[in-house]
């Protein structure tokens, strides 16, 4: 079986790489450390897959074969134990464009959409995009985890938003939420009338190996409005090829949101459908390597980063996006400190967290290693 090496260096600069390609570091050397893709290669069956489509040559409109509904069907149950069917999959361009819809659709213009923050910024932008007001609430630190403030999520809920965006694992910070926590957030979306609709895009990155991805959908009734969306491109590193599916079980509202998909989200590549494919059925241990290799550039950090005295960061149990914390009085601007010193990571306001810095752990254990000497300098030069 291929031992797959994760520690080679690929060039990934003039392939029009948003992460790499970034006009802004033109002229300077920066390592980049912001947009959640991986700088690993995919996968030798993805691979072979994408060969044989470009020397078989022929392009033309595709649809979704019932072997890739079967196969993410028998995912969905070997991996999270929920039986679903496949007439509740609606297959999709992305996970934001599907989130974005959706709230078009089923939230009417006197309603607003809930969240919790910090939170990947589409979350808080969908309401912009969509005109409709955003609610928030706070995530807390308890117990080394960032969890729900539920007395503030029960507020908001009392002021009847259309929706509430849950993102399990969470991006950022990484928790992977609970059953106690999910039928929690069931009781109160249940008990406040509010659609569920759940981004679960990172639910094969468990950096904490003794935790389980449980889906919401699971625990809810199948006519509870709601709707979950599963992808593989972020699992196995194929987010620029696109391609999600949402399920869909209440049949109101799956008919409502195919409606509404019609004219405006275009059919999936076959580049895509095969990608998918391929990802869900082939046997190979890329996986489980990259997570063995994920896991310890996660050890890494998180002890460099706590032994700093200003700074700090929970362990992440799922994602390979670490959520670090500092304090702005010592150290300032510490983003804006870190790109003029060659690291480019994401300011946590971009999330909605103030003082903290988002950092992509997918990247060879050298880039990791040149980042942790970026910081370690940055801060030196603090104080
Ligand atoms: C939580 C979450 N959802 C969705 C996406 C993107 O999904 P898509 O490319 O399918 O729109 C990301 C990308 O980082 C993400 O972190």
């Amino acid at each position: 079986m291929t031992q797959y090496n994760f520690d080679q260096e690929i060039d990934r600069t003039n392939t029009n790489s948003l992460k790499w390609d970034n006009p802004l570091y033109r002229g300077k050397d920066i390592l980049p450390m912001p947009v959640a893709d991986m700088d690993f290669q995919v996968a030798d069956d993805l691979i072979d897959t994408i060969n044989t489509i470009n020397e078989h040559g022929v392009l033309g409109y595709s649809l979704v074969p019932n072997s890739l509904k079967i196969a993410y069907q028998a995912k969905i149950k070997d991996s999270y134990d929920w039986d679903t069917s496949i007439d509740w999959q609606v297959w999709i361009p992305g996970i934001v464009p599907g989130l974005t819809l959706a709230c078009a659709t089923f939230v009417s213009s006197q309603q607003s959409i809930l969240t919790a923050i910090p939170v990947y910024h589409p979350f808080h932008l969908i309401p912009e995009w969509v005109n409709r007001p955003l609610l928030t609430f706070n995530m807390v630190e308890i117990d080394g985890r960032w969890v729900y403030d539920f007395k503030e999520f029960e507020e908001q809920l009392k002021k009847k938003p259309g929706v509430f965006l849950f993102c399990n694992p969470h991006n950022p910070g990484g928790t992977v939420f609970t059953k106690k926590e999910i039928n929690k957030i069931i009781s109160l979306c249940n008990r406040y009338d509010c659609m569920i609709l759940s981004d679960e895009i990172h639910a094969d990155l468990q950096i904490q190996k003794n935790l389980k991805h449980i889906c919401i959908g699971n625990l809810l009734p199948n006519d509870f409005p709601s709707i979950s969306f599963f992808a593989t491109s972020k699992t196995y590193n194929t987010a620029g090829m696109g391609g999600a599916v949402a399920i869909i079980p209440n049949v109101q509202i799956r008919e409502k949101f195919i409606k509404h998909t019609q004219g405006i989200f275009p059919m999936l590549s076959r580049h895509s459908i095969e990608i998918m494919e391929t990802s869900l059925t082939m046997k190979n241990a890329w996986l489980d390597h990259l997570l063995e290799y994920l896991r310890i550039n996660h050890e890494l950090l998180l002890a460099f980063i706590n032994q700093i005295e200003h700074l700090k960061m929970l362990p992440l149990e799922a994602t390979y996006l670490a959520w670090i914390q500092y304090d702005a009085e010592i150290v300032g601007d510490f983003q804006q400190k870190l790109y003029k010193n060659g690291l480019h990571v994401l300011r946590g306001d971009q999330f909605l967290g103030n003082n903290f810095i988002r950092i992509n752990i997918a990247c060879t254990r050298k880039s990791l290693e040149t980042a942790m000497g970026i910081i370690k300098k940055t801060i030196d030069a603090a104080h």
